[in-house]
């Protein structure tokens, strides 16, 4: 059965969290496998240091919450095969060594008592497993070792997913990651999964039934315009904690995605790699608190954005939502700023913020918006919101260009 998805367009925007035993090493998630750190040393060095003594998600929630965002995504499992879990499994987890913690419960407790939708990541690969064949080569293994390790490492996965699937309670979102060689028996399990969290939405990386199809470190919509897809990036260069890694996006930057996802009927997943304690880095927290301000003052147009009927501006970016287009102003074009695309007639143009009326004219399929204020009021984007007199129509067809988004 198909999910419900209509929360998820009203959402837009979520955190994705890459945390585990790989932050107490700090050099990012795949340490274990760019290194050739064999299980035992990986277990003993990082493992076991892996205290979480400030983890509090409801801090992360808060976070999120202040960022503007709506859902949470953790990794339950990444590739390293360490479950943050209390998994009857292996004791190759959180409950047993490390924090001794079942971080997963008190996660999806506080996401849930914040009213953000709860997403568990789990990762199919797992290094550590003795049937995953070749966690160090260099790329995705290609082929089982035989038959029988295959149904050993399939129980294995399958009764791990069985426990998250029935024991933390209803689930918003399954995000799967990693490769395991063909067959995953992916429908299997979703087939099942759908069976007891039937409102779960699951992307496409683990077979089909799927709800939802993913680009990652990239902006790409689906090329079937129906689906709902969600972009995942990250804030720096790296998903899980890199203390070296200082090359951040900008709140600017942070907004101008967002704008993109929209314009495409799209959600964006932004993420945090927490320190080895469970704090969400500062600089991250403070980049998404910035923009999560810049979304109180003129985030009406994300949620339940619709797909623009629109091509690409030379000064910002133009989403659409009803009967309105909002023009986004990423670079100020001057006095006034010209869309040449509109087919609506326009009702009336104002700056979201303020609502103050700006004047404007329509000439053959050249709208003008002028007295553009110098400097713009708003330091990082200013929006203006046109009415238009139904739903936004183009003078022409959108077509494949090669500027992208
Ligand atoms: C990749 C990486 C992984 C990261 C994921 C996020 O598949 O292997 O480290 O978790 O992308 O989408």
């Amino acid at each position: 059965m198909p999910a419900n998805t209509d929360w998820f367009h009203e959402a837009r925007y979520g955190m994705f969290i890459h945390w585990g035993a790989y932050a107490v090493a700090a050099r990012g998630e795949w340490v274990m496998n760019r290194e050739n750190i064999p299980v035992d040393e990986y277990a003993a060095k990082y493992v076991d240091n892996f205290k979480a003594e400030r983890f509090d998600p409801r801090e992360w929630a808060r976070v999120a919450k202040d960022a503007g965002m709506k859902y949470l995504v953790l990794t339950t499992r990444h590739h390293d095969g360490f479950c943050l879990w209390n998994t009857k499994t292996s004791d190759y987890n959180a409950v047993q060594r490390g924090p001794k913690r079942d971080l997963v419960r008190d996660y999806v407790d506080a996401v849930r008592d914040a009213g953000l939708g709860v997403g568990l990541y789990y990762s199919v690969a797992d290094w550590h497993h003795p049937d995953y064949p070749d966690g160090y080569c260099r790329d995705w293994p290609s082929a089982w070792r035989d038959e029988d390790s295959r149904k050993r490492f399939f129980d294995y996965y399958f009764a791990q997913l069985k426990e998250l699937m029935t024991e933390y309670g209803a689930i918003d979102i399954l995000w799967y990651d990693g490769c395991i060689p063909q067959p995953t028996n992916g429908s299997e399990v979703n087939t099942w999964i759908k069976s007891v969290q039937p409102n779960i939405m699951i992307n496409n990386r683990n077979g089909a039934p799927f709800d939802f199809q993913c680009s990652e470190q990239a902006i790409r919509p689906p090329s079937n315009p129906e689906l709902p897809w969600e972009a995942c990036l990250t804030l720096n260069d790296n998903w899980g904690y890199h203390a070296g890694d200082d090359h951040y996006k900008s709140a600017k930057d942070v907004i101008m995605m967002l704008t993109q996802t929209a314009e495409h009927r799209g959600n964006l997943m932004l993420n945090v790699g927490p320190m080895s304690d469970g704090v969400i880095p500062p600089k991250s927290a403070a980049i998404l608190r910035e923009a999560g301000d810049w979304l109180r003052r003129n985030g009406e147009f994300l949620a339940n954005s619709s797909r623009s009927p629109y091509s690409w501006l030379n000064w910002g970016r133009l989403t659409t939502k009803g009967n309105i287009a909002y023009l986004h102003i990423f670079h100020r074009p001057g006095d006034e700023l010209c869309v040449a695309e509109i087919a609506n007639r326009v009702l009336s143009a104002r700056m979201l913020d303020g609502g103050q009326p700006l004047p404007f004219e329509q000439s053959g399929d050249r709208l003008f918006v002028r007295n553009l204020p110098n400097p713009l009021p708003d330091p990082l984007v200013t929006t203006i919101v046109l009415e238009l007199d139904g739903t936004p129509k183009a003078h022409r067809q959108k077509g494949e260009f090669w500027i992208p988004g």
